[in-house]
Order: structure tokens, then sequence, then C-alpha cells
């Protein structure tokens, strides 16, 4: 197993925590302040918690502007009066937004928020595997084509297996590559067709799942790593005779075929300073050090937190091709629907690009989210 995490306050913890022997220095001062420049853009806040929609502005305008790096600094803190981190951002038809700004975009929020030089964007294990899994595919190996063709191609049912082909979509909360020792922070998802109706996507505030916990299950929690993995994908692969990509996936801890590591229960976000709970959902394989019996009730505990806390939620519709979201994986989990309803249509006029970059490896620090907390 690949080495993963160690707390920025140089706690070692135990259950396979291993401590990095050349940690990712950050390139600047965290957590980051926010810095105004995006308050007269027009925007909506769909809910208390997270998410804000900005309908008229024009991320490409933006990159040209002379503030560009005051703008796109404060994409990635979203922040708001009163200092309440939004977690996922939205435009609209952004048309002359091309793959390759979209790109430079990403990584250029990243570098803003402390990206080390040696992480990158992401290259997906399966999606972008090394052999041909689907002929909708992007060519570009750092843009992961999302496409209800090539996701029932990739990870379609064993024609074989005598469980029920119907599908359900209660599993599909997750954190973006939580599998990889350095997953996702920041991810962007651009829908370049959109479907007929339905096909909207969800996001979750983890920040608001940690702040639910009580005080003393929390401090239990921050004790606790999680094994993430996703076996399922190196099944696929065998199955549909392709070879992952086992070359580094954005970062150089990020290689080979094992598909897994060990992250804290709790981690910080070092933009915000705030913690956020992190292993809910898919990828999650089970909480070390516990028996078996005790992780199976608290990740589907976890799980259960944000289904029935729907206030932590928020649901986004595509209305045009080229709506685009942002959003931070450190404290935001996404239940991705339009792959599934274009499964159940029989129609598939949907696609989508998306990127994953890398920052550093997860941490849990002393600091916490109540100093700047300010309760609706
Ligand atoms: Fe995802």
């Amino acid at each position: 197993m690949a080495p993963v995490a160690v707390a920025q306050n140089g706690t070692d913890h135990s259950n396979g925590y291993t401590k990095p022997q050349n940690g990712h220095a950050t390139t600047i001062e965290l957590p980051m302040k926010p810095n105004g420049s995006l308050d007269d853009y027009k925007y909506n806040d769909l809910t208390p918690c997270i998410g804000r929609e900005f309908p008229t502005a024009n991320l490409v305008d933006m990159m040209n502007a002379p503030n560009s790096n005051e703008l796109i600094a404060e994409l990635a803190l979203t922040s708001m009066e009163n200092l309440r981190l939004r977690g996922v951002v939205w435009f609209r038809k952004q048309d002359n937004l091309t793959n390759d700004l979209q790109k430079k975009l990403i990584l250029k929020i990243g570098e803003l928020s402390g990206r080390p030089k040696t992480s990158g964007l992401h290259v997906h294990p399966v999606l972008n595997s090394e052999g041909e899994v689907g002929e909708q595919r992007d060519p570009d190996q750092e843009i992961s084509t999302i496409s209800s063709k090539l996701f029932s191609k990739v990870y379609g049912r064993h024609p074989d297996s005598a469980l029920s082909q119907k599908k359900q979509n209660a599993d599909q909360w997750h954190s973006d590559i939580a599998f990889e020792p350095v997953p996702a922070d920041f991810s962007s998802l651009r829908l370049t067709e959109c479907p007929k109706t339905g096909g909207d996507t969800l996001w979750a505030s983890g920040y608001e799942l940690y702040d639910r916990i009580s005080a003393p299950v929390q401090k239990f929690l921050e004790g606790l790593t999680c094994t993430f993995g996703r076996p399922d994908f190196i099944a696929a692969a065998q199955r549909g005779g392709f070879k992952l990509y086992e070359k580094p996936r954005g970062a150089a801890e990020n290689i080979g075929g094992e598909l897994q590591a060990i992250h804290p229960v709790v981690r910080t976000n070092p933009v915000t300073g705030w913690k956020s709970l992190y292993p809910v959902g898919q990828h999650c394989q089970f909480i070390n050090g516990v028996t078996e019996e005790e992780s199976n009730m608290f990740l589907s505990w976890f799980k259960r937190l944000l289904k029935d806390n729907h206030d932590l939620q928020v649901r986004f519709h595509w209305n045009d091709p080229n709506d685009i979201a942002i959003w931070d994986n450190r404290c935001t989990f996404v239940h991705d629907q339009m792959k599934r309803f274009a499964d159940a249509s029989g129609d598939d006029p949907q696609l989508a690009l998306k990127l994953n970059f890398q920052n550093d490896l997860p941490s849990l620090s002393l600091s916490t989210r109540e100093d700047t907390h300010v309760a609706y």
C-alpha cells in the first residue's frame, strides 16, 4: 500500500498512516483570506450553506481581466460576507470556454490556492485507461469524458451476474478520486450536451456533516483513518480486457494499479482551515483499527447523515450546453445522476468533460470551523 497522509500539526496517526518523507510544501499562506473581488458579480446562493450560481459571469473574461489572479483566487475560496464557504460554484453557458481554457482555469485555481508544483491534472485510471474503452472518450488523458454509453461499456454489470440488472442511484455520493493517495481537490464538470430532461447533479457539504456531530464523537472520529479503494475498477478492467492507466495520475504518489489509499476520517481544508467529514459513500472500504461491525456502522451512519439531512445538500439543473460546475472535494460530496438518467430513458444525448486536479496529502490540523462559523 502506498504511504499516504500525515497531520499538518505533525501528529503521526496510527492505523496505517505513514508519514511522507518529503511532505508537499504549499506555495501560499493558508488558510486564504477572501479578497472580495467577486462581490460585484451577480450571484444566487441556492441554499444557506452550499452552492453559489453566477448566472451572468463569463470565466474567459475573468481569465483575461487585469485582476485575473484575484478573481480566480476568490473562486477557490468562494466566500460570502460571513466566511461560510460555498463549496461549489456554477457558471452558465460558457460557450467560449474551450477544453484547453478549462484546463488552464482549473490549474490556475490550484496554483492560486496553494497547489504544489508537483501536482497537476488527474488521469482517471479507468476512464482514461491505456486500452480502447469507448469511442466517445476525449483523446486528452487529462480530461475524463462522462457519457452513459462509455459508462455502461466500462462499468456495466457482467451479463452472467445473477443480480438484477435494474439500476438504483442511492449509492452515488462520493468525493472525487478518494482512492488515490493524493485525491482531487478541485473538480470541474462542463456539460457539452444536456439531457432532454432530468440529469441534475447534487452536492452536499462535508463541513455541515462534521458540524452536526456532537463534540465528543467528533473528537473520537478525529483519531481514525479510513481505507479507500476501488477493487471494482480493477475488476471492470479485467472484465473489459483493458489496462488501467498505471503511470503517475496527477501526482507522483498516484501510480500503479492498486487504487487504494488511507486518509483521515476528519480532514481539514487548508484553504479555509475548516474540518470536514471525509469517508462518505463510494471509494470507502473500511475504517481502520476497529471491528468490521463498527466500521460498517460508521460508514453507513455517515452516509445516512448525508442522505437524511437534505438541508446540507444542493441540487443543480443543467440548463444549457457549457454550463459548468467547479467544486472543492475536500469539503463537498457529489452525486451525479446524469449518466444514470440516460440509462433509464434509453437516451444518450448528454456528454460532459470533467477535470480533476490533485493538490496535497489530506490531513487533519488543529484549526476549526467554529472560529468563523456563523449559525443560520
Ligand atoms: Fe466523481
